[in-house]
């Protein structure tokens, strides 16, 4: 039984179910941990009890009971072990074991940057604990020092799985644009919404190391929306700017840890942390030494990485990462803002367009392909599609024949197609080269850096780069916006689809009249048009968004056309242009 207030100080003193509660450790933004002891085992636990809002969402706690019994069932010596996960007077509350020590978040405050055989020691377990819950089918969604606990004799404790502040963390934004994981460690996939697994939990991790070893996370803006764009859109800074101790080599293995695409990432935090480990020591073909740790002699300790003399560049930050002095920040402009070049191979595919063509309208140029589709098997569509769709693409080519949209447009780019939009399509040459973000997302704009940062983030709210375009200089606020797309709904319901696709385009989503079945590139498609708009002031944009099922499992291809004033025929040309590559 509780006794008395239940606010975290007031707690203290008293007791919950079988356990005394004396102090408290710690709090966090979803709860307080006490420490407080087992009365019927006379031994000390950590009580973790959570904020009394969070007992009252349903879905939450059911979670939190499912995934902390799936966690107890997980006996690896780096997972923290649970004793009791459960309710007591309206509060949910988990009890394990309670860990002398300090957490890798207070660890890197208090001392900086971390020697490597340390380092090297911690990630270690941090990345067996991970590998191991994977194989479990667990996926921890909230890596971050705080919840790496790390005891007196460096014994690591991974804590907190499955705990993100609400289910619909799941999904990234929720309704209202407000993120709710915890922005510096979270992988893009995540940020957009889409299936998260083992390896969002890999590269929260490397976030992590990549903190751990230079003092500063990876990614740093002024604004959580701009952290966010940053993690889906920008490509990491290299370590060894704040590092110089350390072989470039490193750069490598945290940019492909850190990589957008889960495809591109290590397969396991293992692999990761063994790279990592060969990278600082010379070893495994990549060049230069290791040189201890920053602390002077404790690199050397017993279990480091051995000492091989010092790198080349010891001295200092080559001359390519001279805007990023050693313990300076990463830039904080936004947007649009890339990080400065770096030494590493790029993660993402280059942006491809060739130069403008005459392009004759209604007739695709069928010698661009160049990028491979990964996707392949055919899903039977439904009754939605099936139907309508010869009866539709006839309409639609009669409509093109009759209003010549085409001519709007007096010469033409092909996007070449790419993992990210496999397809060709011919857009006006006047909105320049369109941009590949890796195997994310494809865009052509006159604006694309504005739209760029708009659409990168489902469900963004911040408007304040478009809004004077869009008022300003309409006719430079049109588009293409076009991704490979597995968070839409594969259903046949016509709402079921329009609420997927709501969260998928930004600001505030209204749809003019019901889905309609179309042709897209001679596939079945399912078209919808309305207006997204910014939910602070008046911007707004008019959007026709083609939904092509994939032929294989659960993605779809998401073309969206957007414009402040749209011509329709130039939509319908440029739809009639797309040819899907094999
Ligand atoms: N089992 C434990 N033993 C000892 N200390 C712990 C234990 N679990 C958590 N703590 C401490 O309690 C503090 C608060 O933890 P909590 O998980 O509530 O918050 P957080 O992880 O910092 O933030 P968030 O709410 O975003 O998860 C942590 O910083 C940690 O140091
Ligand atoms: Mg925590």
């Amino acid at each position: 039984m509780t006794e008395g207030p239940s606010t975290p100080a007031g707690l203290v003193g008293r007791t919950l179910g079988d356990y005394t509660i004396e102090a408290v450790v710690g709090r966090g933004g979803m709860a307080t941990v006490y420490r407080a002891r087992d009365r019927r085992l006379g031994r000390a636990v950590a009580l973790k009890i959570l904020a009394p809002q969070l007992a009252h969402d349903h879905r939450f706690r059911e979670r939190f009971v499912r995934e902390s019994r799936l966690v107890a069932s997980i006996d690896h010596p780096n997972i923290i072990p649970i004793y009791e996960a459960g309710e007591k007077d309206e509060l949910l509350f988990i009890a394990m074991r309670y860990v002398e020590g300090s957490d890798m978040r207070r660890l890197v405050q208090s001392a900086g940057p971390m020697p490597v055989a340390r380092a090297n020691r911690l990630f270690a377990q941090i990345a067996s604990a991970l590998d191991s819950a994977h194989a479990n089918g667990l996926v921890h969604r909230d890596v971050k020092p705080a919840n790496i606990l790390v005891a007196d004799d460096d014994h690591v404790y991974l804590t907190d799985f499955g705990l993100t502040k609400s289910s619909s963390a799941e999904a990234g934004l929720t309704s209202h644009g407000h993120f709710m994981g915890t922005p510096r460690y979270v992988a893009p996939e995540q940020i957009r919404g889409l299936p998260v697994d083992g390896r969002s939990d890999l590269y929260a991790f490397a976030c992590v190391a990549y903190e751990a070893l230079t003092g500063l996370p990876p990614f740093q803006r002024d604004t959580e929306l701009a952290l966010l764009y940053a993690h889906v859109s920008h490509e990491p800074p290299p370590l060894t700017p704040y590092r110089p101790d350390l072989p470039h080599a490193v750069n490598q293995v945290t940019a492909r840890a850190l990589a957008k695409s889960p495809e591109e990432r290590y397969p396991t935090c293992q692999a990761f942390v063994s790279a990592l480990r060969d990278a600082i020591s010379g070893s495994g073909g990549v060049q230069g030494g290791v040189h201890g740790g920053v602390h002077g002699g404790d690199g050397d300790e017993a279990g480091a990485s051995p000492a091989h003399g010092r790198p080349a560049f010891a001295s200092g930050p080559s001359s390519s990462h001279s805007s990023y002095p050693p313990g300076s920040s990463a830039p904080t402009s936004y947007p649009p803002v890339s990080h400065p070049s770096t030494s590493r191979p790029p993660v993402s595919q280059p942006a491809v367009s060739r130069p403008p063509t005459s392009y004759p309208p209604g007739s695709p140029d069928d010698g661009a392909a160049t990028a491979p589709a990964k996707r392949g098997r055919r899903l039977p569509l439904g009754p939605l599609i099936g139907g309508c769709a010869v009866l539709v693409s006839i309409v639609v080519a009669a409509a093109l024949i009759l209003t010549r949209g085409g001519d709007t447009a007096a010469s033409w780019n092909t996007y070449p197609g790419s993992v990210a939009a496999p397809f060709t399509i011919a857009y006006p040459a006047t909105w320049g080269t369109a941009k590949t973000n890796g195997d994310q997302w494809m865009i052509a704009t006159p604006a694309t850096d504005e739209f760029n940062a708009l659409f990168a983030i489902p469900g963004n709210t911040d408007w304040s780069t478009v809004n004077p375009i869009i008022s300003g200089q309409p006719e430079r606020a049109s588009g293409i916006f076009a991704q490979v797309n597995n968070a839409l709904s594969t259903s046949d319901s016509p709402v079921e689809l329009q609420q997927s696709l709501q969260s998928a385009l930004p600001g505030n989503v209204a749809f003019t009249g019901a889905p309609m079945a179309v042709t897209v590139g001679a596939r079945p498609a399912v078209k919808l048009t309305g207006v997204a708009g910014d939910p602070q002031q008046g911007g707004r944009l008019d959007f026709s968004a083609y939904v092509v099922r994939q032929e294989t499992g659960e993605s779809s291809v998401l073309i969206t056309f957007f414009c402040a004033k749209c011509d329709q025929g130039l939509i319908d040309h440029m739809v009639n242009t797309v040819q899907f590559t094999p």
